[in-house]
């Protein structure tokens, strides 16, 4: 990795991830710099924040497309203009397909919102609620071919408590989940990683 790690982050809503790796870049230390947003739809609070922190953004939609397959060339090729050395998603709701996994598919981190294998797909605080666990969390990890299954960098539990709504439980899920994603990008970048079949490992 350079002395500062280029990132491109893809977003498709408030950016809170975002946000927290924006603070955390701040600091040279840090090992990382964001150096665009990118996200699948307009109008959105991410967006706005990529704004207002001077940063080069993109939107591609796939409905602007003639196939998810030309999305997916497109949207590779608009990351690829940034020369990443990291690309996370952060709550960027849309699959990518090989082209992008073939340009970035070792490289391309996603959080997700429950202790993987347990609920994958959007829904996974209101799924982990309608099961009736008793923890829930957030899942740090490579993304591969399926939806949520890629190797794990690392995962945190919050408490699922009685009174829990959706709202609680999805919003203290994402207070531990944004320090575990600045955390761990933060590793990754300054001491690198190696994949070994579904093993990760940060030396
Ligand atoms: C995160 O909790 C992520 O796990 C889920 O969407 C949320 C994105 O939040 N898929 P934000 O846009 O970073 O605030």
């Amino acid at each position: 990795m350079p002395v500062s790690a280029r990132i491109v982050v893809l977003i498709s809503g408030s950016g809170s991830n975002l946000a927290a790796l924006l603070d955390a870049c701040a600091d040279p230390g840090y090992g990382a710099t964001v150096v665009a947003v990118g996200a699948d739809r307009d109008g959105i609070a991410g967006l706005d924040r990529a704004a207002a922190a001077g940063l080069p953004s993109f939107v591609e939609r796939v409905k602007d497309h003639p196939s998810r397959d030309a999305w997916d060339v497109a949207l590779t090729q608009r990351v690829a203009e940034h020369k990443p050395d990291l690309v996370i998603s952060a709550g960027f709701l849309k699959l990518v397909g090989d082209h992008f996994l073939t340009a970035f598919g070792d490289r391309y981190l996603n959080t997700h919102n429950a202790l993987l294998p347990a609920f994958p797909g959007i829904h996974g605080p209101r799924d982990a609620l309608d099961y009736g666990v008793k923890l829930a969390g957030a899942t740090l990890f490579f993304v591969d071919a399926g939806v949520d299954t890629g190797p794990i960098v690392a995962q945190t539990a919050v408490p699922v408590l009685p009174d829990d709504t959706e709202e609680t439980l999805t919003e203290r899920i994402k207070v531990a989940e944004r320090k575990q994603l600045v955390d761990n990008v933060g590793r990754l970048v300054r001491e690198g990683w190696t994949i070994t079949e579904r093993k990760v490992t940060i030396p």
